[in-house]
């Protein structure tokens, strides 16, 4: 039997940002193989199944038309599902814990475990267990624990392969990721437990980008990349605040400072501060596992980085009510774009959260504005609704504005007419942007105030 034909049915568990986009490519890429995939959210298998997909994400929706029902499945029976699977990718959500021991820091594991012991339960042939969601080093061992005891002969193997695609870019990073990462254990049925999953992205990624490891170092990479990116990005922000005080332009000290090959470029981008559900959570897991082992200068040195992030979301609204008098109360501000980056409905650690939630605090009134994440901002911001409206076009949600201020960076946001945008809003207009990305001179130039990070405001009071 040629190896290829082996191991054929893939399942994935958990239909969110991770499972759905990365099965589709999947079972896009290996037609050859059914790919299902479950959750216990019944609402979200029936959007996967219909036109209106639950997440946004540009290129998804034609992947998904392309083997919806051919060879990609979505399904609430996980029990049937399993049964049915040879490699099970588990990508059930992995939160930070709120309550008990590690709380605000931990993993939480209970949706993990729960899935562990449904796949013990349902399994009646052998079983690839691949960890896809991020966890804390040595979660394999603990699977492998609860999966092997009262087995009923059946074998598991636990590989982890993390995911490393981005929202908004999803399709892309996974059709051509940097690498894939796949660790095992190092014994006869790991290494062939390895082959198989490599097998699967070895259908349409260069052999060499599939990197293979030990399980601890592929579950650490994971964290370990995540915290590098985000600690790039609080550097740039800790050193956007010296820049507005020495004159300096972050975004010039970037460029000079990434065009250092050993540098490089990506990831220096000053803003409003980083977002989306993966750098907060899996620095504290990091900070946590650091604690757990005793290491607290590491630990501190982790923390750090997402300090810098509550400081920098801190600082923007201070740098508002300062320009603004010192007063926003019964202010009207438009937040143009709540998504925690472009081309994403996802709002999960949105910078525009805390930014929202702080003016709120200072009784001004919001109005959120976003292509695609007006729902999840409504979740975000259940309860606020005396001081806080929702409005999709943004030129009514700047109609009558003090301030709009620029939290996300959607195209259409610097393609927008702002000439447009100054004469609908009230004098004096302020702009905030905290993407920097808009042109400073021009608006500055039509009349507005202007009030970037890492850069000397341009205000007509001065
Ligand atoms: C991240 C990792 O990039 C990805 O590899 C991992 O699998 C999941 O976590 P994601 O959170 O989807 O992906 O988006 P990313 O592009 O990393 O952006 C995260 C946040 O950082 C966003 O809020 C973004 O706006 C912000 N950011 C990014 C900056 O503020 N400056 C930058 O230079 C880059
Ligand atoms: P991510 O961004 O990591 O993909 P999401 O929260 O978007 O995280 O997706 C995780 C999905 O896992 C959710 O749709 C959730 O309903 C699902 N899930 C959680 N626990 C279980 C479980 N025990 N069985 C099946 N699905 C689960």
């Amino acid at each position: 039997m040629p190896k290829k034909t082996e191991n054929k049915n893939i399942l994935c568990i958990g239909a969110g940002y991770v499972g759905g986009p990365t099965m589709a490519m999947i079972a896009k890429k290996c037609p050859d193989r059914k790919v299902t995939v479950v959750d216990i959210n019944a609402d979200r298998i029936k959007a996967w199944q219909s036109d209106k997909l639950p997440i946004y994400e540009p290129g998804l929706a034609e992947v998904v038309s392309e083997t919806l029902n051919r060879n990609l499945f979505f399904s609430t029976d996980i029990d049937k599902a399993i049964e049915e699977a040879d490699i099970i990718f588990v990508a059930v959500n992995t939160p930070t814990k709120t309550f008990g021991e590690g709380a605000g820091r931990a993993a939480d594991l209970q949706y993990w475990e729960k899935t562990a012991r449904q796949i013990k339960r349902c399994a009646k042939s052998d079983k690839i267990v691949v960890e896809k969601s991020t966890l804390p080093v040595r979660t394999a061992a603990a699977m492998r624990r609860v999966l092997s005891e009262g087995a009923n002969g059946v074998n598991f193997e636990v590989l982890s392969n993390p995911e490393f695609l981005a929202e908004g870019t999803a399709i892309r990073d996974l059709e051509m990721p940097d690498r894939v990462l796949v660790g095992s254990a190092e014994t006869p049925s790991g290494l062939a437990a390895r082959e198989a999953v490599v097998d699967v992205y070895a259908s349409w990624i260069p052999r060499e980008r599939i990197l293979t490891t030990n399980v601890w170092s592929s579950e650490l990479s994971k964290i370990a990349a995540n915290a590098f990116l985000a600690q790039r990005i609080s550097s740039i922000n800790a050193l956007s605040e010296l820049c507005e005080k020495t004159g300096a332009n972050v975004s010039e000290v970037a460029r000079a400072v990434g065009a250092d090959s050993r540098i490089g470029p990506r990831f220096l981008k000053a803003g409003v501060g980083f977002g989306g559900s993966c750098f907060k959570k899996d620095i504290l897991n990091l900070v946590y596992m650091c604690e757990s082992e005793g290491l607290t200068e590491a630990a501190d040195y982790w923390r750090s980085v997402v300090d810098m992030n509550e400081h920098q979301k801190n600082r923007f609204v201070k740098t508002m009510l300062r320009a603004m008098f010192n007063t926003v109360a019964g202010k009207r501000i438009a937040l143009l774009g709540f998504a925690f980056k472009a081309d994403t409905s996802d709002t999960r650690e949105s910078p525009a959260i805390s930014v929202a939630k702080l003016l709120v605090e200072e009784h001004a009134q919001v109005v959120v504005s976003d292509p695609h994440a007006i729902e999840n901002a409504k979740r975000d911001l259940a309860g606020l609704e005396e001081f806080v409206t929702y409005e999709r076009d943004p030129y009514k949600a700047v109609e009558g504005a003090d301030a709009v201020a620029v939290l996300t960076d959607w195209s259409e946001y610097k393609n927008i007419d702002w000439q447009k945008v100054y004469d609908l809003m009230r004098k004096p207009a302020f702009v905030f942007d905290g993407r920097n990305f808009l042109g400073h001179a021009k608006l500055y130039s039509m009349g507005f105030h202007v009030y970037a990070i890492g850069i000397e405001p341009k205000s007509h009071f001065y």
